[in-house]
């Protein structure tokens, strides 16, 4: 039994423009949404999961509808994390509620056959302070259904977010880039409790690769402007046999 599926992370319309002073618009992301939903497109995945960023501007609603039209090319389902640029790193609920009118749930989880997806809102774990509660309520979510999946014999059980947990060590300290530590060790205590195949992230506009424990932590460089050594592109996940492995296309 086999199946395979795309992650993609930050189309972030406008943000090549804001870090390069030669680019103007969203031309540069537009080039490359297209490009990747139609590498995606030939690919024919079972689903498309994005981790979040679709614009630099949050309350641009032009530049919104532009990723919500670009995307409704897209010939597989596909499902979206909200991020940082959409929601802010300190989230209120009009930016919860607006995310959710543009891109549908925020947060959800599915199963596809012997597998579980679990997609988290990390900008409330982030820093929930204009949200009380929401951090609590999505790690219960995130809990409750890890032992839903386990209960139901998942063969792999996977997460994906827009932050990362950590670059390099767990116990790193806390910055922008990465999950703050009292969350980061809520949910590395859950993933060894779980025994979760993988977690999936974006945010750093480049790839990086870590495990902890038996888990696989995979940060996907972004649609948009790389700032990485590698260029743009999509990561594609093939899980044969319960064996998961996964490749970054280049756009
Ligand atoms: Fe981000």
């Amino acid at each position: 039994m086999s199946y395979k599926f795309i992650q993609m992370s930050d189309p972030q319309l406008g943000f090549c423009a804001s870090r390069r002073k030669d680019v103007n618009g969203v031309d540069y992301e537009i080039t490359n949404l297209k490009k990747a939903i139609s590498i995606a497109n030939e690919i024919k995945p079972d689903f498309v999961i994005t981790t979040g960023d679709f614009t630099q501007d949050r309350l641009n609603s032009e530049h919104a509808e532009i990723v919500i039209d670009l995307y409704s090319t897209l010939n597989s389902p596909h499902y979206f994390a909200p991020g940082n640029a959409d929601l802010t790193n300190s989230p209120q609920f009009e930016d919860i509620d607006r995310f959710r009118r543009r891109f549908g749930s925020d947060y959800q989880s599915f199963y596809f056959l012997d597998s579980q997806f679990i997609i988290l809102n990390s900008c409330v774990l982030f820093d929930c302070t204009n949200v009380l509660g929401a951090d609590v309520e999505q790690i219960k979510f995130l809990e409750e259904k890890l032992k839903e999946g386990f209960n139901n014999n998942c063969k792999e059980q996977m997460i994906f977010m827009h932050h990362p947990l950590f670059g390099q060590d767990p116990y790193e300290k806390d910055d922008h880039m990465v999950l703050p530590k009292n969350q980061r060790k809520i949910i590395l205590n859950l993933l060894e409790k779980y025994n979760v195949t993988a977690v999936f992230t974006g945010h750093w506009h480049e790839n990086n690769i870590v495990n902890y424990k038996n888990t696989e932590l995979i940060t996907t460089g972004p649609i948009s402007l790389s700032l990485g050594e590698e260029p743009s592109g999509i990561r594609l996940i093939e899980v044969t046999d319960n064996k998961l492995e996964h490749r970054f296309i280049y756009l």
